[in-house]
């Protein structure tokens, strides 16, 4: 399996309640390498254009208002199979349903509320780390 490359967001439910070791430590415990990682206080315009696909849903403006309520940590996660792997990690979207052991299985507090972001595809991936990280701040 190739080495990829996947974005992950620690969500303000987590960076909140002080989660972001713990968090962490499932990625590493999985393989996963932090090549790249920043806490920064998301825009309304960047959670907006960040979850752009999702904008007829109608979750959609509550969804940007969670996601600059508090500090995210913005991670890029590499190893085999990385894509795949994290959404492995983060467990399924609702913690109701996430796999124990998970990510959300362990902290989400609700569908939204659900502690980390991870891409779900190559293209999306690509784009989404291009969308916050430059090239040199990438340190595999
Ligand atoms: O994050 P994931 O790829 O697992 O799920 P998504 O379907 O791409 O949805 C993006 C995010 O929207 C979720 O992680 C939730 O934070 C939020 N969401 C929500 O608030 N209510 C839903 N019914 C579905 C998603
Ligand atoms: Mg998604």
């Amino acid at each position: 399996m190739a080495v990829e490359r996947t974005l992950s967001i620690i969500k303000p439910d987590a960076t909140k309640r002080n989660l972001t070791g713990k968090i962490n430590a499932k990625f590493e415990d999985a393989g996963l390498r932090i090549i790249a990682q920043k806490r920064v206080q998301l825009t309304m315009e960047q959670a907006g254009t960040f979850y752009e696909v999702h904008k007829e849903r109608p979750f959609y403006g509550e969804l940007c208002e969670f996601m600059v309520s508090e500090p995210v940590v913005l991670q890029v996660l590499e190893g085999e199979g990385a894509i795949l792997k994290n959404r492995e990690v983060m467990g399924a979207t609702n913690p109701a349903d996430a796999a124990p052991g998970t990510i959300r299985a362990d902290f989400a507090l609700s569908v939204g509320e659900n502690s980390v972001h991870g891409s779900d595809a190559p293209e999306t991936a690509a784009a989404e780390i291009a969308y916050f990280f430059a090239g040199l701040e990438l340190v595999g």
